[in-house]
């Protein structure tokens, strides 16, 4: 008998694309599928955490013995983010959340006759360097899309954000697609995991977030 590594945690993650209103029927959103934070959601479940997943609009079934909560905007998904933070020990930010919301949407669709669309952008909160810098800050986990020079811009987001945990992906090869093959950087370096489906990526990455939290001086 092997004790599950995340018992008793309680761990709070964002997957998904966020997708930001242009109008009634418009927005702006990206390729995000969610599967990845979907699978690491699944993981910590099955590591025996109690898990809220808070997702942005995904083609995605809700996973059983979780708390999904749906959301749109990045905005919405810092609200819920926020409210729900104070009760967990953990934060995995997965989220393709848009940098950019809307500043001057409108509450009636645009018609093509009122002429050109100008669509004005206004920068968005960033929901996890926002958890982080919390003073009651859960362990904070970050996700990290690039599209060169991964572990250069990983590494640099890491420390910018004060973050124990980053995955490291390149959008190439992750966004969309069933198998991924990151590198997971911590204060002791980099880690880099063979390229696997996604439901085994999430699994090697709870094995490790449980080795750091096991180690963590209690704070
Ligand atoms: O800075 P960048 O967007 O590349 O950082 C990616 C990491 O930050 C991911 O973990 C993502 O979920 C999180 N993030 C966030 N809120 C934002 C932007 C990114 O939580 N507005």
């Amino acid at each position: 008998f092997r004790p599950k590594s995340l018992a008793g945690r309680r761990v709070l993650l964002t997957a998904g694309p966020t997708f930001e209103a242009i109008d009634p029927v418009r927005g702006i959103t990206n390729i995000s599928s969610g599967k990845m934070g979907y699978a690491l959601a699944r993981a910590c479940r099955d590591a025996g955490a109690e898990v809220t997943l808070i997702s942005g609009p995904t083609a995605l079934p809700a996973p059983v013995g979780l708390t999904r909560i749906d959301v749109q905007s990045a905005d919405e998904m810092q609200q819920a983010v926020l409210g729900q933070v104070g009760t967990c020990d953990t934060f995995i930010a997965v989220a393709a959340v848009a940098d950019y919301r809307v500043k001057n949407r409108t509450e009636h669709k645009h018609k093509k006759h009122e002429g050109p669309l100008d669509i004005q952008l206004e920068e968005n909160p960033d929901i996890l360097r926002t958890v982080a810098a919390l003073p009651a800050a859960p362990f904070c986990v970050g996700f990290a899309a690039e599209s060169r020079d991964l572990l250069e811009h990983a590494e640099r987001k890491r420390r910018d954000k004060k973050l124990p945990l980053l995955v490291a992906n390149l959008v190439q090869t992750a966004m969309g697609a069933d198998d991924n093959q990151v590198v997971l950087l911590d204060d002791h370096g980099a880690h880099a995991l063979p390229a696997m489906p996604k439901q085994a990526v999430a699994e090697a990455i709870v094995d490790h977030l449980a080795a750091l939290l096991a180690n963590r001086l209690p704070n």
